[in-house]
């Protein structure tokens, strides 16, 4: 098992499948885009299916999310998935995408084994997304969550940040869209992770202003919190509103800033080039890529994996003062 200090588990890996993305939001990365990793630091598909291996089968690894950067960039994804569920026991299997190339995928990712999505969605106007996203791209999501959802891998999940006067009157909206689709909403709040440095504490719209300007137009009840367990999304249900398939509508929200849920965090990261994160905001990383190319045994990696998340922290630290963004954006850690 892959348990730390303080008594967490991390069951839940995150695997970065490549730093690139065809998007920019602003909220991670400058418009110029970044320093792309060389390729030849790039897992290969089969060292990271060999990790993926070692996480499922000896260290208690039971869900495997793909993120980014852009997942869907990553030539042979669905390889990886198929290589990620061929063996028992088998994970769970999600993917974190902003949707572009969603529409043309999802069939294939399907049929190799992927069971959900989540899509990124800040804003249902172009001149929003444009903006937002720097790119006119806001059709092709919309296209890629309806081909998620036409393709069985669901729930579709989606993720919005919301930005001071930028799109925080849209909460209402994205919801109602939502609901009607049956895409399960979650607001997340912004964190420190840009490449650029601009994250503000007086700027971010906490989880409290979220609220509110829902219960402006809806109304929520918490749902039951021991479903929560240790998903970050605090869920609430929209009175009187159902999903498409009968189910009361619900609509989350995740207060990565205001109401850390590091205590019950089950997650540890692999990045696309080969190193272990035990948090997002971790300061340091554990690299398996050098043991794997130098031929260490699938024992001597499970080995380095456990050491690295035992030393896992008890929280983020973004309250304290003394906190300081990782050297990592976002992008290259993936969500
Ligand atoms: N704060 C909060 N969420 C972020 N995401 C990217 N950068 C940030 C940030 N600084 C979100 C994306 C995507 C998921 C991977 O994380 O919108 O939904
Ligand atoms: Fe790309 Fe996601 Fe970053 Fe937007 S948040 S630029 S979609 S990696």
């Amino acid at each position: 098992m892959l348990s730390d200090s303080y008594g967490r588990v991390a069951t839940d890996l995150r695997v970065s499948l490549t730093d690139r993305c065809n998007l920019r939001c602003t909220y991670c990365m400058p418009a110029e885009g970044l320093e792309w990793l060389p390729k030849p630091e790039l897992l290969t598909d089969d060292e990271l299916l060999r990790l993926v291996r070692i996480g499922t089968t000896r260290l208690g690894i039971d869900e495997v999310r793909f993120t980014g950067g852009e997942p869907l960039l990553r030539r042979g994804l669905p390889g990886i998935v198929a290589g990620t569920t061929e063996h028992e026991p088998r994970p769970r299997t999600a993917l974190t995408t902003n949707g572009i190339g969603l529409a043309r995928m999802a069939p294939a990712l399907a049929e190799a084994g992927l069971d959900r999505v989540n899509v990124s969605l800040d804003t249902l106007d172009p001149v929003v997304f444009e903006k937002l996203a720097r790119r006119r791209r806001l059709d092709d999501v919309l296209e890629g969550m309806a081909a998620a959802a036409e393709a069985g891998l669901t729930p579709v999940k989606v993720n919005t940040v919301l930005m001071r006067d930028i799109n925080d009157h849209e909460a209402p909206a994205l919801l109602r869209f939502c609901i009607e689709r049956g895409y399960e909403l979650r607001f997340i709040e912004q964190m420190p992770l840009d490449a650029q440095h601009g994250w503000r504490r007086d700027n971010m719209i906490t989880a409290d202003e979220i609220l509110q300007r829902l219960e402006a137009e809806f109304g929520l009840e918490a749902a039951d919190a021991d479903t929560r367990g240790s998903a970050p999304a605090e869920l609430f249900h929209v009175r009187g509103a159902n999903f498409p398939d009968g189910r009361t509508a619900t609509v989350g929200v995740i207060g990565s800033v205001t109401r850390p849920f590091c205590g019950a965090c089950d997650r540890v990261r692999l990045t696309a080039d080969g190193q272990i994160r035990n948090c997002l905001f971790a300061r340091e990383e554990s690299d398996l890529r050098t043991p794997l190319r130098e031929g260490a045994t699938d024992d001597e990696i499970a080995q380095r994996w456990k050491a690295a998340v035992a030393s896992k922290l008890p929280g983020h630290g973004i309250n304290d003062p003394s906190f300081l963004q990782p050297a990592r954006p976002m992008s290259a850690i993936g969500g």
